[in-house]
């Protein structure tokens, strides 16, 4: 199934879509970006996405022309052209174009908008029976007063190199620690561990992007009276957690094997497997019905 775009309101195949090599998400990673994902063939959670969508535009001081309604048409579109049994949608919006030269004052003042559909990603059988494998590298997460991890931008290079270090290591995903040494996240998930019945997760303050996921496991964690903590730990904490597993919209919660060389459990561990359960419970309950 060949995937899909809408550019600029245009349906197209992906290969045929051309964005001009003087725009800036080309030029300087000026951009931003969202995930949507279907279940039942039903995106969910639209509207906190475009929310997040919206925040990073405002930090981003990009004037966005859309309301909610045209995004969540253009969504409903596509996933309907695609007809996939479900659809992983990437929304781009770029700042436009210029004349290579940084100043937000020299684009034309034209975001673009594209909207990518292909089948959802399946991932790897192991990572869910045993777990992901995590290591932790030398690059740290960029400082909240640097760019903002809170912004989903189209600049993910300091994630990249923490992939690529991680992966050097054998593992399979990061564990990527704030400047000093506390742990925030992974490349394209949030962290959470399992101690003593308690759920632990970084706090946003530390410096990572304001997941969705992360955000709906925290309230489904309070809805089963499970004790959380969003507090700062560090990798010595994490090597003495009972259980661990990154958060996402396209994973929901994935078991974390290994951390480093420190085994933290192998396919879900009690707590993680009721969560996941109550989450997705809690998805199906919520799929968006435009
Ligand atoms: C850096 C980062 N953290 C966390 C997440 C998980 O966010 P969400 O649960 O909203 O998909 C992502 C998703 O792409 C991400 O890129």
């Amino acid at each position: 199934m060949s995937p899909l775009v809408i550019l600029n309101g245009d349906l197209m195949p992906l290969f045929e879509a051309r964005v001009p090599l003087n725009d800036r998400s080309f030029l300087f990673g000026d951009s931003l970006y969202e995930v949507v994902a279907t279940r039942q063939g039903k995106p969910y959670f639209t509207t906190d996405h475009l929310e997040r969508l919206r925040a990073t535009a405002h930090g981003l001081h990009l004037p966005l022309p859309w309301d909610n309604g045209w995004f969540e048409q253009q969504i409903r579109t596509g996933i309907d052209a695609l007809g996939a049994a479900d659809t992983y949608v990437r929304i781009v919006v770029s700042r436009g174009s210029g004349d290579f030269n940084i100043d937000i004052d020299a684009a034309d003042g034209q975001p673009l908008a594209a909207f990518i559909f292909k089948p959802a990603p399946v991932f790897p059988a192991a990572q869910w029976d045993t777990g992901v494998t995590l290591a932790v590298p030398e690059t740290r997460r960029n400082s909240p007063k640097s760019l903002p991890p809170a912004f989903k931008t189209g600049n993910y290079l300091n994630n990249i190199l923490c992939l690529y270090e991680a992966k050097q290591q054998g593992a399979e995903d990061a564990l990527i620690l704030d400047l000093e040494g506390h742990v925030t996240e992974a490349t394209t998930s949030n962290f959470f561990m399992v101690r003593d019945g308690v759920l632990w997760t970084a706090p946003l303050s530390v410096g990572i992007l304001d997941g969705i996921t992360r955000k709906y496991f925290l309230q489904v964690a309070q809805q089963l009276n499970i004790p959380v903590q969003e507090a700062l730990f560090t990798l010595e904490d994490v090597y003495q957690a009972d259980e661990a597993f990154v958060s996402s919209t396209l994973k929901g919660a994935m078991p974390v094997h290994k951390v480093n060389d420190h085994v933290v459990g192998t396919g879900y561990g009690a707590l993680t497997r009721t969560l996941n359960e109550a989450y997705w419970a809690y998805v199906d309950a919520h799929l968006d019905s435009y």
